[in-house]
């Protein structure tokens, strides 16, 4: 069922724990399963002046595939420039691992709304600008978050 890569970022995940003081905390949640996550960054500036994340750790209370996908998402994020993170999707992340069975893609949206979140956290605490886009996502993943925690 699930893949070799899958496995390995399982027994083996990368980057778990948490960061402290960290410039950004992302939390989401899934109200159908109930697991959390939560994704923490530290950011710097590279010689472009660009902002990109410096280290990237997770915490996961979740199935096997939520930790082998949050693994992978910090693996694949870990150097890019915000933006960069931004874009990494569920669709990267499952990719990354070989393929998710249909039944666990959900498991992937988990990491990628917490690493979104962490990003947000960090621009909205620094008043930087924050595309509507984000600005929607994070109200949406806020909403499904509330869910999860009424229903735990
Ligand atoms: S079953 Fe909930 S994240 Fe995988």
């Amino acid at each position: 069922m699930y893949t070799e890569e899958v496995m390995k970022q399982f027994m083996h995940p990368k980057n778990m724990g948490e960061i402290k003081n960290a410039d950004g905390i992302g939390k989401a949640g899934n109200f159908i399963c109930g697991d959390i996550m939560w994704i923490f960054i530290k950011v710097e500036k590279n010689k472009k002046e660009e902002v990109i994340l410096k280290d990237i750790k997770f915490k996961t209370l979740g199935c096997a595939a939520a930790i082998a996908t949050s693994s992978m998402i910090t693996e694949l994020a870990k150097g890019e420039t915000l933006e960069g993170a931004l874009k990494i999707t569920k669709q990267d992340v499952a990719n990354a691992l070989g393929g998710l069975p249909p039944i666990k893609i959900h498991c992937s949206v988990l990491a990628a709304d917490a690493l979104s979140e962490a990003v947000y956290d960090y621009l909205s605490k620094n008043d930087l600008p924050i595309s509507r886009e984000l600005v929607k996502t994070h109200e949406r993943i806020g909403k499904e978050l509330e869910t999860t925690e009424k229903k735990a």
